[in-house]
Formats: C-alpha cells, sequence, structure tokens
C-alpha cells in the first residue's frame, strides 16, 4: 500500500538485513529500522515496531534466517526458535511462522541453508499478501450488498490495526475496505482509537488518509452510541488467534464492541488468513493473554510543538494500572469469518467446511 504515494510491504529483506517500517514512530515519522540478527528481530516485536499477527509472524521467520545467517549451529537455532515464539504469547502466527521454518529447515546442512531459510520467510510474507488481498475480495462482497441496498456511504467500525501495517501488504479487516474504495464504492471508517497504544488512531487512521479513504477516530467507547444511533452499517476486526470452534481473540476492548453490535443487531465480522487459526486449543480460557507493562496505560506520546516525540505521565504517580492487551468475543457475537477461502460462519462446522 502506499505511504506518500510510494509502494511498500510492511517487511523485507535486502543487503543481509531485514528492513521494517519502526511502527513505534508512527503516524509523527516514517522510519525504516535494520534487524541485523535474531536478537533485534525478537526485540522488535517485544517492543512492538512490528505488531500484528500475520506481521510479527513474518518477523519471527525472518528472525530465523538471521539466527541462521548469524550461526548456524542446531543448539543456537533452537534456542532462538524458542525465543521468538515466545516474543509475544497470544498471536498464534508466531509459532505458526516459526514451526513452519523448522520443518523447512530440518536436516538441511549444506550451504544452501541460509537461502532456503530466507527463501521460505519471503514465501511466508508473498503469502500472507496473497491471502490477505483475496480476504479483501471475499469481503468486498460483504460491502457491496450493503452499498446495493443502502445507495449511500458505508460506515465500518475498526477496532485496533488490522491493516497492512499488521500484515504484510492490504490488512485483514483493511482489505475489504481498500477492495470496495477503488472499486468507487463510498465508504467511511469509524476508527477505535485504541488504548493503550493508539493504534487505531496512530496506524489505522494514518494508512486510511495514505490511500485516501474517509475516516474518524472515535474514543473506544463511542462506538456503542454510533450503533445505537444506526450510523454503523457492519464492525470488521482482525485476531490474533481464532480456534476452531469461532471464538476469536483480538485487541483488548473487540469484546464490547461485539456486544454492542450483538444488541444493535449491526453485523459483526472478523478477518483472518489461516495462519491465525489454532487448530489445537479447544477452550478460549487456555488461550495466553498477554499482559503488557503498565506504563502504556500510564503514559501517552506524541509530538510537541518542535516536532518532538515526547512521552508524558497522565496519572496520578501513585496509581496502579493494569494492561492485558487481548480479550475474547464468543464466536456466538460474530457474524462471519472472512478467510482468504471465502466466508464462513464462526463454528467448528463453517471452519471445517472451508479448510478440510
Ligand atoms: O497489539 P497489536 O497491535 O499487535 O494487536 C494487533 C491486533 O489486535 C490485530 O487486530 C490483530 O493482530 C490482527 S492484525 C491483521
Amino acid at each position: 500500500m502506499r505511504i506518500e504515494g510510494k509502494e511498500y510491504r510492511t517487511i523485507w529483506f535486502k543487503n543481509n538485513v531485514v528492513k521494517i517500517i519502526d511502527q513505534t514512530k508512527l503516524p509523527h515519522q516514517f522510519a525504516i529500522k535494520e534487524l541485523k540478527t535474531v536478537n533485534d528481530a525478537i526485540n522488535a516485536i517485544k517492543v512492538m515496531e512490528v505488531r500484528g499477527a500475520p506481521l510479527i509472524g513474518a518477523t519471527a521467520a525472518y528472525g530465523l534466517a538471521l539466527a541462521v545467517q548469524e550461526n548456524n549451529d542446531k543448539e543456537f537455532i533452537k534456542k532462538s526458535a524458542n525465543q521468538l515464539i515466545q516474543s509475544r504469547p497470544t498471536a498464534i502466527n508466531l509459532k505458526w511462522a516459526v514451526d513452519r521454518m523448522i520443518k523447512k529447515l530440518a536436516g538441511i546442512n549444506s550451504d544452501q541453508i541460509l537461502s532456503i531459510a530466507l527463501n521460505e520467510a519471503k514465501e511466508i510474507c508473498d503469502e500472507d499478501e496473497k491471502f490477505c488481498e483475496n480476504i479483501g475480495i471475499n469481503g468486498l462482497k460483504i460491502i457491496e450488498e450493503i452499498y446495493n441496498k443502502k445507495k449511500d456511504t458505508v460506515n465500518i467500525l475498526t477496532h485496533c490495526n488490522a491493516g497492512w501495517l499488521a500484515t504484510i501488504n492490504w490488512g485483514t479487516a483493511t482489505s475489504p475496505i481498500y477492495h470496495a474504495h477503488k472499486k468507487g464504492i463510498p465508504v467511511h471508517v469509524w476508527v477505535d482509537e485504541t488504548r493503550p497504544r493508539n493504534q487505531g488512531a496512530n496506524l489505522t487512521s494514518y494508512e486510511l488518509n495514505e490511500e485516501e479513504i474517509p475516516n474518524t477516530i472515535i474514543a473506544d467507547n463511542t462506538g456503542g452510541i454510533l450503533m445505537q444511533r444506526g450510523e454503523v452499517d457492519m464492525c470488521i476486526v482482525g485476531t490474533d488467534r481464532t480456534l476452531s470452534n469461532g471464538d476469536v481473540c483480538n485487541k483488548i476492548g473487540t469484546y464490547l464492541k461485539a456486544l454492542a453490535a450483538h444488541d444493535n443487531n449491526v453485523p459483526f465480522y472478523v478477518a483472518l488468513p489461516s495462519s491465525t487459526i489454532d487448530w489445537d486449543i479447544k477452550d478460549a480460557k487456555d488461550i495466553p493473554i498477554e499482559e503488557r507493562n503498565s506504563d502504556e496505560l500510564s503514559h501517552v506520546e506524541g509530538i510537541d510543538d518542535n516536532n518532538e516525540i515526547k512521552k508524558v505521565l497522565i496519572y496520578p504517580s501513585k496509581s496502579k494500572a493494569m494492561n492485558l492487551a487481548f480479550d475474547v468475543t464468543p464466536a456466538k457475537y460474530v457474524t462471519g469469518l472472512i478467510t482468504e477461502k471465502g466466508i464462513s460462519d464462526a463454528s467448528s462446522e463453517g471452519l471445517k467446511k472451508l479448510f478440510k
């Protein structure tokens, strides 16, 4: 997708280094960062220079290739693989990508191991881009249907950033929106700010602006009244881990949006590539929910009048805060899952039909 008119992907490999867009600096600065070692990749995932389930999966894949480049020793690769998987616990894509890399590299001792690792990491990226494009083509039908009935701008609410910055390209939740916009369907996006890290305000609104898609940032608690007023035609969000029964784990606050949508008969869709499906965990209570540093709540970052990024404390200095990063929306509140293979019910039967 475009930044200042130039096409980018979110991660690529060039001259022995992995390049990423440093998302901690957006929207105020656009900076490309180089990852030279597996530790650089682990750190980029932890501090969220890269974030979003598909992109952290791809970064983990490239991270493993960087480990091979540094030291092609079996123990080192194994340790690096574990560290990458543990760098953020909730998104299943990390384990999915690392397991795929390990499988590909198993038994290869030759000089070719590095090029095989790099090819596989690129393959994961190319595949994600294709899958996200297909999610867009499939999700477009839902937006088109609403437009054909309404004959007016389709208002879509999204939470966090499941945009192209969270994937390799296109995004998951945003891909149907980009496809609708390209087709000339008028769309407007309500962008949940998404406290505490403001991925909606900082990233989703930013990327929609770059593609010239009308959008309005709202405080996280505003969606409910907008739905009561009939100002939301549908919700589309992403996911970090979707269970085979259709339960959806996504950014904290998604559950409350789904409840409000249910109460107001607003369709609530979740967009995901199959790399985000956890076929093993059967009970949502077993999903590891990441708890991040409470500094992310008590401090906010922005630019001052001199265009310098500053971080300030907004809480009483003695107050405690708790920062759970994800919640689970039960399948019964999910209208449908938009995947690369089509749209399914949020149920085991629905998912099984698409992914035999
Ligand atoms: O903490 P983040 O910013 O990595 O959380 C991202 C989300 O919750 C996204 O909705 C999810 O990863 C899907 S991204 C296509």
